[in-house]
């Protein structure tokens, strides 16, 4: 019997820009997701926008009840800052507090403690036009908005998380074209993330001068790298992608401080990012009480099989190459590989080099493009990803059985929703979202996951 915690916190991610969706005089402000999902629709999958979500906005009652249903303990949406704050820095739209106070009291009404993030990729557009997160004035509303936050939803969230996947909006809009602003500049990426660490430390300050009782964090997606062999060069090539990727943010939001190579290595290519006199010391005074990681796949490297160009774009795939190692278990869906072994190895991290913090699994899963082809009897029969689930819990069972301080394991997602890039065709959810009606119907696998939950572990 895999046995876990009778306290552990058992549940679901979802972000707000995905899952609530927009109706007309709603006042809510546009954002990122809203602009580019419409002005360079070709880049979404089918040109689906965010006007076509899951409507949670409308329907988070009937969804709280879909989670009480399956028995979750705990849920990680978002609050949409350009909902709360139509321009980011301006008057706060009194139906979205409404909206986010019906939606934390409805979860305590359940049973179901609210793990509240701040921040999932969705700048507003009126913040964004001034230059995002390139602009200290945009991390200064970010503060404000925080600290709103705090005032009006403090009294009854548990949880706080600063930002999801911090690295990502730099990495994915500044370097490598995915994201709106579709930016390629190593520089400005740098620059994108050290301003995102400060609105983190600036979040977090607020928050402890507020004297709230309860508990603040971030959420990383920590992507374990594995070198292709022993030999020095995939060593050399292993380190770096975790330099660039992994430590970078991980060692300035854990440890205080940027790691000091990476500082040379900027200077030495001239790609240093605006750091200002005083941000090094906010860095290093700020801690935060519980990490959640998300995990979906490891990344692989070998030792560059040529030379990069010198008068090209820097880029840390200047130092290693992605390396497709035979017989790897794949999700063709995503492109990404199949590891539940990653889990463990992030948890003995953290429990070696990071000081064994508190922490839980905020994201982990897998989607499925084409899951209507696994219906039968009216329900999607999705054993791989109760096999997905069940083999990552393990991982983590072990990992916990040796010491590492997991509190909860938080599954992407509640309900099949849209995705940056992606829009619906990968399928995540533990219910099926049938599109055009929005229909909700229960998985096998979310019937799986209650049994767990009740059971507190599975044979
Ligand atoms: C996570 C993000 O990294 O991956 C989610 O936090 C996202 O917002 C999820 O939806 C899955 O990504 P995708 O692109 O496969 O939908």
């Amino acid at each position: 019997m895999y046995k876990f915690p009778s306290d552990f916190f058992w549940g679901a991610a979802s972000s707000a820009t995905q899952s609530e969706g927009r109706v007309p005089g709603d006042g809510k402000g546009e954002n990122i997701w809203d602009y580019s999902s419409q002005q360079f629709n070709h880049r979404f999958f089918q040109g689906v926008t965010t006007e076509n979500t899951s409507h949670f906005y409308q329907d988070y009652q009937g969804d709280i009840q879909r989670m009480a249903d399956i028995s979750l303990n705990s849920f990680r949406p978002s609050i949409s800052w350009s909902r709360l704050i139509p321009d980011g820095d301006g008057p706060v739209n009194p139906q979205a507090v409404i909206f986010y106070n019906q939606m934390i009291d409805e979860l305590l009404a359940k049973g179901i403690q609210p793990f509240i993030n701040l921040y999932h990729f969705d700048m507003p557009m009126a913040m964004q036009e001034i230059g995002g997160f390139e602009n200290r004035q945009v991390v200064s509303a970010y503060v404000r908005y925080a600290k709103i936050c705090f005032e009006l939803f403090g009294d009854r969230v548990p949880y706080w998380f600063t930002f999801n996947e911090p690295m990502i909006p730099a990495e994915a809009g500044y370097l490598h074209d995915r994201h709106y602003p579709y930016v390629v500049d190593f520089k400005r990426a740098a620059t994108v993330l050290h301003h995102t660490i400060l609105a983190h430390c600036g979040a977090v300050k607020v928050f402890r001068e507020m004297a709230l009782s309860s508990k603040i964090g971030i959420i990383m997606d920590v992507i374990p790298v594995y070198p292709r062999s022993q030999h020095p060069a995939d060593l050399e090539a292993a380190e770096m992608a975790d330099l660039f990727y992994t430590k970078s943010l991980n060692d300035a939001i854990l440890k205080g401080a940027y790691p000091a190579e990476i500082g040379l290595l900027l200077k030495q290519y001239d790609q240093m990012p605006m750091i200002e006199a005083g941000d090094l010391d906010v860095i290093a005074a700020t801690k935060i009480d519980l990490l959640g990681i998300n995990y979906y796949r490891p990344r692989r490297v070998k030792a560059r099989e040529s030379v990069p160009n010198p008068h090209g774009v820097f880029s840390p795939e200047w130092f290693f190459e992605n390396y497709e190692m035979p017989g790897r278990r794949m999700n063709t869906s995503r492109g990404i590989e199949i590891y539940p072994r990653g889990l463990y190895d992030i948890a003995k991290k953290l429990q070696v080099e990071y000081g064994n913090i508190d922490w839980f699994v905020s994201e982990n899963g897998i989607g499925i493009q084409g899951e209507e082809a696994f219906i039968e009897d009216g329900m999607v029969q999705d054993d791989y990803r109760i096999a997905f689930l069940r083999e990552h819990l393990v991982e983590l069972h072990r990992a916990m059985s040796e010491g590492s301080r997991c509190l909860g394991f938080q599954m992407w997602t509640f309900v099949d929703c849209w995705s940056w890039v992606n829009g619906y065709k990968n399928r995540y959810g533990f219910y099926r979202l049938e599109l055009p009606s929005g229909e909700k119907s229960i998985k096998k696998s979310g019937l799986w996951f209650k049994e767990v939950i009740e059971n507190q572990g599975f044979n």
